[in-house]
């Protein structure tokens, strides 16, 4: 579990690093004074309530706005372009003004404790990409508004206390959408179906929350997928065999600690291990305590030669002692509680 996420963080930040800082294709649209940049941000840094590390202690009215701490401008020092403070320490609300920087590309608070809702006119944003708030205190529904960002790649709202539905419209305009990261929150209802309208999302994480209903099928229309993580939730319905199968490039599926259920009334894993052969880059597999029933099927010994974790303690699973057998599978212990290592990495 950690290896994955760490190893997707890592990926993010090359993602970021490489992209070019395209802002001078938009420039005839923007008023390129840096003075209302600047403006905003020392209105910000006045809602800020505490700032125990001196973050903005290079915020002052007669410094370079593009030398602040956590600021980026863009080449041509046309609009700040960038804002990270994560892992600041700091206290205050999530305040509006930061729209105000209409030239933003990436806005990075996470590890902080902003609280409140997140801003509607954070919609203005136009040029946003990268949005990570993950790590804070704040509430509210899932801001729904930011779909109208056409740009937006990275949405990381993780540990948050956000509540409400996850609404279908958010996704009917998500083209550039690579990363959604809702996990650790408060959020109800069904995963929408038009999610599988954001084609290039390689990332989806929905880790504890309150999620029902079946997860839906058009998932099986994001061909990117990389990682799907919706342990625990509520999740119902029947392993979603018809989904894996059409998803070759996914490397973890984290499904633990849901109410699915196997084939045949709980009985028969067959027709999801077999679908689940199709992705020949699964590294992780994880599903735990749903309590599934069924014989561990022959075809597990056709699954990704890749594969190094496999959690299926907690469920109702019979063994089969000749997969041991007929697998790449090093190891594996009575309770499938499985750690294994790939053949090729031992000896
Ligand atoms: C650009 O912004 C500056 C400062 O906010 C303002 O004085 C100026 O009038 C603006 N220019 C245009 C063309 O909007
Ligand atoms: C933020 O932008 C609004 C609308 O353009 C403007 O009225 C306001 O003065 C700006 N606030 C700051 C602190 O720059
Ligand atoms: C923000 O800065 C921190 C270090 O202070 C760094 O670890 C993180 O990768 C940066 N985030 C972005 C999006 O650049
Ligand atoms: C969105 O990205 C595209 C491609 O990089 C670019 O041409 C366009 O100007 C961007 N739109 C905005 C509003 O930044
Ligand atoms: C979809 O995006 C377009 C332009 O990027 C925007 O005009 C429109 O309002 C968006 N629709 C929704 C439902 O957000
Ligand atoms: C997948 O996409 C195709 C083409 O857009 C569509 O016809 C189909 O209904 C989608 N499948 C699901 C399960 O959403
Ligand atoms: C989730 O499922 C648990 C156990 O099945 C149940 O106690 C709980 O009320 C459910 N929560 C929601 C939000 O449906
Ligand atoms: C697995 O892939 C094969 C070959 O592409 C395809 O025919 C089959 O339908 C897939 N299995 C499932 C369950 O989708
Ligand atoms: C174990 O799996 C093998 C291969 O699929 C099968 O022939 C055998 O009947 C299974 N054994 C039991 C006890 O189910
Ligand atoms: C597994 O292989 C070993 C050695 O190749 C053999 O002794 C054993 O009987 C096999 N076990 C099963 C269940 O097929």
């Amino acid at each position: 579990m950690i290896s994955i996420r760490t190893s997707l963080l890592l990926l993010l930040q090359h993602l970021f690093l490489m992209s070019p800082s395209a802002v001078s294709g938009s420039h005839h649209h923007r008023n390129h004074s840096l003075l209302a940049d600047k403006a905003a941000l020392l209105a910000f840094k006045k809602t800020i309530i505490f700032d125990p590390k001196y973050m903005l202690a290079s915020w002052s009215e007669d410094g370079d706005v593009c030398s602040f701490t956590g600021v980026r401008c863009d080449k041509h020092r046309h609009s700040v372009v960038k804002l990270n403070l994560s892992r600041g320490a700091i206290t205050g609300p999530l305040s509006p003004i930061i729209s105000n920087l209409s030239g933003l590309r990436s806005l990075s608070l996470s590890e902080n404790n902003f609280y409140g809702i997140i801003p509607p006119k954070f919609s203005s944003l136009h040029h946003l990409h990268y949005l990570f708030l993950d790590s804070n205190s704040l509430h509210g529904p899932f801001p729904e508004f930011l779909s109208v960002l056409p740009n937006l790649t990275v949405l990381s709202l993780s540990g948050n206390h956000l509540t409400g539905t996850l609404p279908p419209s958010f996704f009917s305009n998500c083209t550039s959408l690579a990363n959604i990261d809702l996990s650790q929150n408060l959020l109800t209802g069904q995963i929408p179906e038009e999610i599988g309208n954001c084609p290039g999302i390689w990332n989806l994480n929905l880790y504890n929350n309150q999620f029902t209903g079946e997860l839906p099928a058009s998932l099986a229309n994001i061909s990117e997928l990389y990682n799907i993580d919706v342990e625990y939730n509520n999740l119902t319905g029947e392993l979603p065999g018809n989904i894996m199968g059409k998803l070759y490039s996914v490397v973890s599926l984290h499904l633990s600690y849901n109410n699915m259920f196997s084939h045949d009334h709980n009985t028969n894993l067959e027709p999801f291990f077999t679908a689940l052969a199709n992705c020949t880059e699964l590294e992780e597999l994880e599903m735990a305590g749903m309590n599934l029933g069924g014989r561990l099927p022959s075809s597990i010994g056709r699954l990704s030669v890749n594969l190094d974790t496999m959690l299926l303690q907690e469920n109702r699973i019979s063994g089969n002692d000749s997969f041991r057998n007929s697998t790449s599978l090093q190891s594996y212990s009575a309770e499938f509680d499985v750690q294994f290592s790939k053949w090729n990495h031992s000896s």
